[in-house]
């Protein structure tokens, strides 16, 4: 699916956390070639670490806590669309947006989860995976519907888990590779041969 030409995507970037995910896209949104163009960060927790990234990169953020999830979710979609937001990224983001919310950007949000979904869809995946005794996890970035970690599947990449890995040391390896994987996802899709 190859959805535009000249221009790049104006794409908002959703966190809850530590935001490794959303440095990367930036890094990777600057790059000449790239499809997308970040223009805001939103997210649900105003301590989130990754907002350190809206003011070192000079991109607009916005929090909404979520008590309220229909009023936030419907001044959200205003914003977006009053900054023309055409793809949004979900990383690290830990709210589930309502079927309402997605209805509004059909086919134009991508989430990336740390495991090799349909296996492990939710929280925990890396104790999950290890407990039972998984040879292999990994990320996936995939479409996202308003079932839980159920669309369509973008890119998928296998992390070997080891013996001695704990949940701990395999996320640190499967994050490694969704710092690859989550661009490389957006090129595939946006990107004109
Ligand atoms: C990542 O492992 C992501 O897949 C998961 O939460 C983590 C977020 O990490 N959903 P970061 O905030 O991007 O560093």
């Amino acid at each position: 699916m190859k959805l535009f030409g000249l221009h790049k995507l104006k794409t908002a970037v959703f966190i809850s956390g530590t935001g490794s995910n959303l440095k990367n896209l930036i890094k990777f949104s600057l790059q000449r070639k790239s499809p997308i163009l970040i223009k805001l960060i939103i997210s649900d927790n105003k301590n989130a670490k990754g907002l350190v990234f809206s003011k070192k990169y000079k991109i607009q953020k916005k929090t909404y806590n979520f008590i309220n999830k229909r009023k936030d979710e419907k001044k959200i979609i205003k914003f977006l669309r009053k900054n023309n937001i055409n793809l949004i990224c979900l990383a690290g983001f830990m709210k589930i947006l309502s079927k309402n919310f997605i209805k509004n950007f059909k086919g134009k949000i991508l989430n990336i989860h740390p495991s090799l979904l349909p296996k492990y869809k939710g929280l925990n995946t890396h104790f999950r995976a290890i407990k039972n005794k998984e040879k292999f996890s990994g990320c996936t970035v995939h479409f996202v519907t308003s079932k839980l970690d159920s669309g369509k599947i973008i890119l998928q990449k296998r992390v070997k888990i080891a013996k001695k890995d704990t949940p701990i040391t395999l996320s640190k390896k499967i994050l490694v590779q969704e710092h690859l994987l989550y661009p490389k996802a957006i090129s595939k899709l946006f990107t004109n041969p």
